[in-house]
C-alpha cells in the first residue's frame, strides 16, 4: 500500500464483513478476558503513561473488561465505551460508561471538546465507517486532544473488516494513518510498541485533535 493513500484508493468491499448480522447479538454474552498478552499490555500501558495526561479526561472507545491504563495516574474522569454492559460494569478503572454500537449509530454522546485523550485498543478493525468514528473522537477532544489507536495481530476475523483481513500489520498501520489523517487529525504517527518477538506484536497509531 502506498503511503500517501487516500480512502478513495480502497477497494470497494473494503468495508464488508462475513457476519453481517447485528453487532450486539456477537458482544451480547460478556468476554471477561484480555484480548493482548501480559507483555503486550504492559507495553501499552507504558506508552499510556508517557502519552496520556495526568489529570486529563480520557475517553476508552471499543473498551470491555479492562482499560490498560497505568494505575498509578490519576486522570480526572476515564469514560468508557463498548458493547457489552457487564464487560464495562466489571472494568475497575472506568468513572462512566456507555453502550453504543458505532456501525449502527457513530455519533458520540459527548459534548464537543469534552476529552483530553481518547484510546482505542484492538477495536478499529471492527469499525464499518472508521473515518466518521473518528470524526466524532476529533469533534470530542479538546483541540491538540491526544487520540491512540493500537492494534495487534489477531482479531474476531468474521467481524473484521475485509480490508484488515486482506492486509498485514505494517498496512494496518497505514490504513489507520490514514483513517486519522481523514478524520482531521494532525501529527500522525505509528510506532511498534511491541515487535512480537517477546510477547503478542502491538503497535499504536497517535494524532492531535
Ligand atoms: C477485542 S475487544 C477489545 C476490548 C478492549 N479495548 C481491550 O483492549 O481488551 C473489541 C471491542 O470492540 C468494541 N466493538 C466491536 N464492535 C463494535 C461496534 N459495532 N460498535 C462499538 N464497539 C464495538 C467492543 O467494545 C469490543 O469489546
Amino acid at each position: 500500500m502506498p503511503p500517501e493513500l487516500t480512502l478513495a484508493d480502497l477497494p470497494p468491499w473494503s468495508f464488508e464483513k462475513e457476519d453481517r448480522a447485528d453487532d450486539a447479538a456477537f458482544y451480547a454474552e460478556a468476554r471477561l478476558c484480555t484480548h493482548i498478552d501480559d507483555g503486550a499490555i504492559a507495553a501499552l500501558t507504558e506508552f499510556y503513561r508517557g502519552a496520556l495526561p495526568e489529570g486529563g479526561v480520557v475517553l476508552d472507545l471499543m473498551s470491555s473488561c479492562v482499560s490498560h491504563l497505568p494505575g498509578d495516574v490519576a486522570y480526572a474522569e476515564v469514560i468508557g465505551h463498548g458493547m457489552n454492559a457487564e464487560e464495562l460494569a466489571a472494568n475497575p478503572q472506568l468513572s462512566r460508561w456507555f453502550v453504543q454500537d458505532l456501525n449502527r449509530d457513530p455519533v458520540l454522546p459527548l459534548a464537543d471538546g469534552s476529552i483530553d485523550a481518547a484510546t482505542i485498543c484492538v477495536g478499529v478493525q471492527y469499525l464499518e465507517r472508521p473515518v466518521t468514528v473518528l470524526s466524532q473522537a476529533r469533534r470530542v477532544l479538546r483541540p491538540g486532544g491526544f487520540i491512540a489507536v493500537s492494534f495487534s495481530n489477531r482479531c474476531f476475523p468474521t467481524k473484521a473488516m475485509a480490508i484488515w483481513l486482506g492486509t498485514g500489520d505494517r498496512d494496518h498501520a497505514r490504513l489507520v494513518a490514514l483513517y486519522l489523517r481523514e478524520a482531521g487529525f494532525t501529527d500522525v504517527e505509528a510506532r511498534m510498541l511491541a515487535d512480537g518477538s517477546r510477547c503478542d506484536p502491538l503497535i499504536v497509531v497517535t494524532g492531535r485533535a
